[in-house]
């Protein structure tokens, strides 16, 4: 009897080992031909012609298209002497040092002059509306734009956008040897625009303090990265900034308030975000209306992540280290179709690096490196994001999954003439590199941005 039961008992899971392996290799094989899928789709997706399965809406069309540059390194002027040869194997000439080299013969490449300038209060005719990555760009008053290391805030109230950042019209320095190079503290300069390219200069929106040299804003002192959002239960624009020394050692964060998007600005304080140093920082305001701070800390090592109190004035007592270790910096966020998502910098002061872009469900994270998010010009341009940092990404209202990417091209031998470079981001298509943990499958969507010489944005922007 226990003999017969256990004869059945051994058929019964026999069976059920069969359909059961049945169903975990039918599972296998489906994943298999998945990771294959995705692995070939994603390889379609880099090799050549990229194409996005975004829309084919016509909009898009030449926000994406990829341009190629081929700029030739020149010949090293001079020759070197027999001995200095001996001494040093010939280091060759990479596009980063003539990028840096204030006497390269293509300087003009990176930095134009003024003959090319965008000028938005000329007769453009054909070549309105459209922007020139790394052009000087001139304001309605005809001078060059100030407004390094920026973000925008757009005011529903005024359905304006104002675009605030570091006003650096004066002379570059170094305050030491060591140092890096700088400008005094002038202030926060702000812009604003009804289409994204006309801009009219609102004036020092928050000053430096010329001789309370104990005072956060004393001229001697740094104020970079200046971004303002609107709180809507205090009906207060609210700026918060990276405030430092001359050295970066106070590493801190600086908060300042207004009634109105245009100034003047009251600044209340300065502190260590959850007592941590805080350098290259950024603010993004959530569809809930939560607003959080991400700052670059622990010797620019980590970004740190945390929600701002209610009225915005102060950082609340929760917050995430993410990206430790990974060492980036200039973060600019945004979202798309509830994914979070960041593109950072590498830290090498005023020097151009690789962009990396990073996505998370929650904005607290995790979040995940994804890859360099940069498509065209050529591979130098990738490797350094055109040849400038990231400071802040536009959302684009009625152009979904399209943003405009802003950065600065660092001028660090004279900062004021710092150049900006806007650039179309797209969102979609499989993502570069896939993550672990999910077998390949790209969880995030790609996010493209593209290189052009010139470029606008569709009719329906641009009135
Ligand atoms: C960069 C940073 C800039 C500025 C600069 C100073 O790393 O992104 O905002 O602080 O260093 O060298």
């Amino acid at each position: 009897m226990s003999g017969n039961c256990s004869q059945l008992m051994v058929r019964v899971l026999s069976g059920s080992r069969c359909s059961m392996s049945t169903v975990v290799w039918s599972f296998v094989g489906f994943l298999l031909m998945l990771h294959l899928y995705s692995l070939f789709s994603h390889k379609d997706a880099t090799s050549g012609e990229i194409q996005l399965q975004v829309t084919n809406h016509p909009s898009f069309r030449e926000l994406v298209e990829v341009e190629e540059e081929n700029i030739q390194i020149p010949p090293p002027r001079g020759k070197r002497s027999p001995r200095a040869a001996k001494r040093r194997p010939k280091r060759t000439t990479t596009l980063i040092d003539e990028f840096l080299d204030e006497n390269s013969q293509l300087r003009h490449v990176f930095f134009p002059d003024m003959k090319t300038a965008i000028d938005p209060m000329k007769d453009n005719g054909n070549d309105s509306f459209y922007y020139y990555p790394g052009r000087i760009w001139l304001d309605t008053e005809g001078a060059p734009i100030q407004a390094h290391g920026g973000g925008i805030l757009y005011d529903e109230r005024s359905r304006t956008y104002y675009w605030y950042g570091e006003y650096k019209d004066g002379p570059t320095y170094h305050a030491h040897k060591k140092a890096a190079a700088r400008v005094d503290i002038i202030g926060a300069g702000c812009y604003s625009s009804k289409d994204l390219w006309t801009w009219k200069n609102e004036g020092i929106v928050l000053a430096a303090e010329e001789t309370n040299e104990t005072h956060d804003l004393y001229k001697l002192n740094v104020l970079e990265r200046p971004k303002v959002i609107y709180n809507e239960n205090t009906g207060k624009y609210v700026m918060w900034m990276h405030i430092d020394d001359c050295n970066y050692t106070k590493a801190g964060v600086g908060v300042a308030i207004s009634d109105y998007p245009t100034g003047p600005f009251d600044y209340l304080y300065s502190m260590r975000p959850h007592g941590f140093e805080s350098r290259d920082m950024t603010l993004f305001k959530d569809d809930d209306g939560v607003a959080y701070l991400i700052y670059s800390s622990e010797d620019n090592s980590e970004l740190h992540i945390g929600p701002l109190t209610p009225d915005y004035l102060d950082v609340s007592n929760v917050v995430r280290r993410i990206l430790i270790g990974e060492h980036r910096e200039a973060p600019a966020l945004f979202k798309h179709q509830g994914t979070y998502y960041m593109i950072t910098s590498g830290c090498t002061g005023w020097a151009p690096n690789e962009a990396l872009v990073h996505a998370a469900e929650s904005v607290m994270g995790p979040w995940e490196t994804m890859g360099n998010p940069c498509i065209g010009g050529n591979k130098i341009f990738r490797q350094t994001t055109f040849f400038s940092q990231s400071t802040y990404v536009i959302p684009l209202p009625g152009l979904p999954g399209s943003y405009i990417f802003m950065a600065d091209r660092w001028n660090p031998a004279d900062l004021r003439d710092s150049r900006y470079v806007w650039l179309p981001l797209i969102v979609g298509g499989p993502a570069d590199r896939p993550l672990e943990y999910n077998f390949g499958f790209p969880l995030w969507s790609r996010v493209s941005i593209y290189w052009h010489k010139k470029w606008k944005l569709p009719s329906r922007w641009t009135g």
